[in-house]
């Protein structure tokens, strides 16, 4: 029995929603087809939801109904509202995301349906919703008065303005859709695959959001971002950089932000069109976050050879955004949720049970004694 630790390398299934190859010494990622240089330069993010729901680019007049159908579910029910208010404001607001999630499944009557037609709604229902939970989570728990979503807005400028209760910058709402853009879809990435796996079961839509929500959360997986921020007020300027990383490596510290179970001696795609964001953000908005970031992924490509993930520069673009350290899980979310629904769909479709197997490396065969004839075991 070979045991595949941690799933590495194994082709768990087929997919036509994302491709991951590595070909001429750089990595492509491409959704349903299309590279995701071309997605992040020309396209929006209600685009690449539909995208990846519906497996080909929209028509001028289906990009249209679409985003219009996302705006008109992009309110909450007043449960849902009352939820969030009963909250603790110190619970972590990813905590809040799943807990609203699974409440929104228990005022779907169709809960239980895997049609098509059915996954669709609910897939449309969670994306234009997922930013709208994670804002007014924000506002309740902060005591300030909730801001309803407002239609002459995209979906990015809509969750800036939900969030801080004033309209985004051109530039603002540009840099959070290509953020969004970015996030939306990454294969089997360990939240996907968690979701895929409780698909499997034909556990419900809510379920398996539910089940990737709390996957995504763990700091080795959507979490980093928030631990590179605080990575970067620790090193505060940029020539601290250099004697930060060095000690923490040498701490045996994993510097977060930083490798790639994929991408290993190529750069992750995602973390190339994101510096280059940080750095136009940056720039604009006089932020020193860039140049420290900077300074560590040079630091850390000298002492250990590695290169930055998705979550390394999003972290200054968050900052830039003044989007406060414990929602970047959520962004990243808000921005996956597309990426999820799609996968779920398409298990469902061809269905099979994910249900692997365990080596068994504990004492076998062991002889069953009474209580009463038992020594403390420890
Ligand atoms: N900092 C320091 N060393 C790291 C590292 C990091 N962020 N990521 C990997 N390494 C090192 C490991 O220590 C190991 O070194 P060794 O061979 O000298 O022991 C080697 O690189 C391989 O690491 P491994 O843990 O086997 O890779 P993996 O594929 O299992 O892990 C991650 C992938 C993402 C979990 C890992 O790179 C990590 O923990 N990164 C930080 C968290 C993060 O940014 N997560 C977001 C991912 S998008």
């Amino acid at each position: 029995m070979e045991v595949a630790i941690g799933l590495r390398d194994v082709i768990a299934a087929e997919t036509t929603i994302s491709r991951i190859d590595l070909e001429d010494g750089r990595a492509i990622l491409e959704y349903r087809g299309y590279d995701i240089r071309d997605l992040a330069k020309h396209s929006t993010y209600e685009e690449v939801a539909y995208l990846l729901l519906f497996g080909e680019l929209p028509s001028k007049s289906e990009l249209e109904a679409f985003s219009e159908e996302l705006k008109e579910r992009r309110d909450l029910p007043p449960q849902i509202i009352g939820l969030l208010t009963h909250l603790s404001p110190f619970c972590h607001p990813m905590v809040a995301l799943r807990t609203a999630v699974s409440y929104l499944g228990t005022m779907d009557r169709r809960i239980a349906f895997k049609n098509r037609e059915d996954s669709l709604e609910k897939a449309k229902n969670l994306i234009a919703k997922f930013p709208t939970i994670v804002a007014y989570f924000h506002r309740i728990r902060m005591g300030e008065r909730i801001i309803p979503p407002n239609d002459n807005l995209s979906h990015a400028a809509n969750f800036l303005y939900m969030l801080h209760g004033e309209e985004p910058s051109k530039t603002e709402e540009r840099a959070m859709d290509l953020d969004f853009i970015l996030h939306a879809e990454h294969e089997f990435n360990a939240s996907t695959f968690a979701a895929r796996v409780a698909a499997s079961t034909l556990a419900d839509m809510y379920a398996c959001i539910v089940a990737a929500t709390g996957t995504l959360m763990g700091p080795l997986h959507g979490g980093a971002a928030q631990e590179v921020m605080k990575m970067l007020r620790e090193v505060a300027v940029p020539w601290r950089a250099e004697i930060y990383v060095k000690e923490k490596l040498e701490r045996g510290e994993r510097i977060m932000g930083f490798g790639h179970r994929v991408y290993k001696e190529v750069i992750d795609p995602r973390a190339i069109e994101l510096k280059k964001l940080a750095k136009k953000l940056a720039e604009e908005k006089e932020s020193k976050w860039f140049k420290i970031s900077e300074a560590i992924e040079e630091a850390v490509r000298k002492f250990k050879g590695i290169l930055p993930n998705v979550d390394f520069y999003s972290a200054s673009v968050y900052a830039c955004l003044r989007i406060p350290d414990d929602l970047f899980i959520n962004i990243f979310a808000i921005g996956r949720i597309s990426g999820w629904c799609a996968h779920i769909i398409e298990q469902y479709e061809n269905n099979t049970l994910i249900r692997p197997r365990a080596k068994y490396v504990g004492p076998k065969s062991r002889k069953y004694i009474p209580i009463d004839q038992r020594s403390n075991s420890l």
